[in-house]
């Protein structure tokens, strides 16, 4: 996500936003910009790269300025270049913004602005606003901004300066995080996240959905954006350090990242799901309906987390798209014999954009005529830079080298992948997409719901497995990557030796590793396989397996099997794999935490895996 930072008050300006910006530079971004106001103007600097290049540029500039703005870009719209680095200006450069979230309309407003003589220099969805406000401006910034954001819709944190109105910073909050920082005598300060204000103050207020502040040197006021009445927002106290600030309190990034979840799905299917209908608007994905119709076979191409995300793809696009599909390791792939044609789509998915196997089957893959079609986290990567078209999550940075919040993204775009391609050669009836598309959009406050409790219950049930040597995960049908997923969880961080397994495979080898010491956790969600599943794991019971049994909570007979269970809430049953992914990721973080392994950075891996 991107970082913002801005400051009012007696000090110098530029400064205090270059080290605040540095305190976000965990957020993950590709540029870098700041504009402060001097007496003949406002003043912008960016950069593309990271944050150091800005401040080399800012050593040579000597400025008194005490009123400023600055920003790292975690690109979206538009790629990692300096035109495209914010701040963004209107046509007169009296006005700019500094931004973080998606404004889902831009294209419509630029059209309009276009249309009204504005002249855009970048390709981000940002500098809309900057040309919105303009067009707005009537002598009263506070009121051009308040009329502008009521065309916009989208998320958006927001920082506008204005030369005419030179004392203040006008900020607005919706749906993407804004915090001011309260110093007494000492200015107002805004930020993205804590950790950019605490060099200067642990007193910060957090502003809400429609919240509009107005920053001066002596006072920070709050108003709703809606009607310009007071707002009345808490401050509050701080205490953590900056170091824990940057994981917003929690103690690793992998357990901010699971509880981002619920935002991170929510932000892939923002714009591209219809909730009344169920219908899919999928434009980048840069095929036509005639081609999309033209395809005869899918192939799916991973490393990792993101291959276990393509093998429960696969049984979806079976499902509800009636194309054949293969699912491949990428560094296999590359070395079949591929019979590939303009027929066959294949679809590389990489939260990084750029591991090197995944990238090097995408070339082969096009080379031999496919459609490559990419699904990816990081908007202009590699990957998405020479596929055919890319769909995007928008999971924001994933910083701990376990992938969760990326892989259940990778999910929920993968999902609606098929519905849109389900929709595009009438393969799902309305009324079915209308039921998918429900049971999607009401997943993430179901993972929201659940958290706490799966995290509070699952740091107890890790105790027991501190010292466990194996354990195997069992799962089948469309449970079975899960299975595979929660095995790599715990193996790749707490350096337990971890299989996946199809649960109908037991008893034809790994049934003999099971004795008291062997854990077993087995998936068993209600489905029409469930009652092959609890004849599996009762074979496990049978041999004094420690089990473990993931299901639903109103199914009482787990209880009966198994030593301990983790229950579940219902959801559509074609969502159940995302949901069921949830308390393996947590259960590996605590075993994980609880054995001292350094869970974001977990030995002998890297986050991306940029060699063969
Ligand atoms: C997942 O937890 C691992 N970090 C790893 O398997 C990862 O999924 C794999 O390297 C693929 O990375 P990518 O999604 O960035 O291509």
């Amino acid at each position: 996500m991107c970082g913002i930072v801005g400051y009012v008050g007696p000090r110098r300006v530029v400064p205090i936003v270059l080290e605040g910006l540095k305190h976000l530079e965990y957020r993950g971004y590709d540029s870098a910009g700041i504009v402060f106001l001097e007496d003949d103007g406002l003043q912008k600097y960016r950069s593309e790269g990271k944050l150091a290049n800005l401040v080399e540029i800012m050593d040579e500039v000597d400025t008194r300025s005490r009123i400023g703005m600055g920003h790292t870009r975690w690109a979206t719209h538009g790629a990692p270049s300096e035109g495209n680095a914010h701040p963004h200006s209107d046509c007169t450069g009296e006005l700019v913004v500094v931004h973080n979230g998606i404004i889902e309309n831009y294209i419509q407003l630029r059209n309009l602005l276009r249309d009204k003589g504005h002249v855009f220099t970048s390709e981000t969805d940002t500098e809309v606003l900057a040309h919105l406000i303009e067009e707005y401006l009537d002598g009263d910034l506070v009121q051009a901004v308040t009329l502008a954001m009521q065309d916009v819709v989208g998320a958006y944190a927001l920082g506008v300066m204005w030369a005419q109105e030179p004392d203040k910073i006008v900020a607005v909050r919706n749906q993407s995080p804004l915090v001011l920082g309260v110093k007494e005598g000492g200015g107002s300060f805004m930020a993205s996240d804590v950790p950019a204000l605490l060099p200067y103050t642990n007193k910060v207020v957090y502003l809400e959905d429609g919240d509009m502040a107005i920053l001066t040197e002596d006072s920070c006021d709050i108003f709703s954006l809606a009607d310009g009445s007071p707002r009345d927002r808490p401050v509050q106290e701080i205490l953590w350090n900056a170091g824990m600030a940057e994981k917003s309190g929690y103690r690793h990034f992998m357990l901010k990242e699971i509880f981002e979840q619920p935002l991170a799905i929510t932000s892939t299917l923002r714009g591209r799901l219809e909730v009344e209908t169920g219908v899919v608007n999928l434009p980048e994905i840069g095929l036509s309906d005639g081609e999309l119709q033209s395809i005869k076979r899918i192939f799916l191409v991973a490393c990792g987390t993101s291959w276990h995300a393509a093998l429960v793809a696969k049984y979806w696009l079976e499902k509800w798209v009636r194309i054949p599909v293969e699912v491949d390791i990428a560094s296999e792939f590359r070395y079949r014999t591929l019979l590939l044609d303009e027929h066959v789509m294949v679809i590389p998915i990489s939260q990084s954009g750029e591991t090197a196997d995944t990238l090097a089957g995408l070339r082969l893959a096009k080379e031999l005529g496919a459609k490559v079609i990419s699904i990816c986290n990081v908007l202009g990567s590699t990957i998405t830079r020479e596929s055919h078209g890319t769909i995007y999550t928008h999971a924001g940075p994933e910083i701990g080298v376990a992938s969760t919040k990326a892989f259940t993204s990778q999910l929920a775009a993968l999902f609606l992948l098929t519905m849109y391609m389900g929709q595009v050669r009438q393969s799902i009836e309305p009324a079915v997409a209308r039921e998918l598309g429900q049971g999607l959009l009401e997943l993430p406050g179901i993972i929201e719901q659940e958290l706490p409790r799966l995290h509070d219950e699952l740091e107890v049930l890790a105790e027991e497995f501190v010292d466990s040597r194996d354990f195997l995960y069992l799962g089948r049908g469309i449970h079975f990557p899960i299975a595979l997923e929660g095995a790599l969880k715990l193996k790749e961080i707490s350096y337990i030796h971890a299989e996946g397994y199809a649960a109908g495979e037991l008893k034809h080898g790994p049934i003999a590793l099971i004795d008291k010491d062997m854990p077993v956790l087995a998936l068993t969600p209600p489905n029409e396989v469930y009652s092959k599943v609890i004849s599996n794991v009762e074979e496990v019971k049978a041999r004094h397996g420690r089990l473990i049994l993931v299901g639903h909570h109103d199914n009482g007979d787990l209880a009966e099997i198994a030593d301990d269970c983790i229950f579940l809430p219902t959801v559509h049953p074609e969502m159940q794999p995302i949901l069921y992914t949830i308390p393996l990721q947590i259960l590996s973080y605590h075993i994980a935490r609880l054995r001292g392994c350094d869970v974001d950075q977990p030995r002998n891996l890297a986050k991306s895996v940029t060699v063969e």
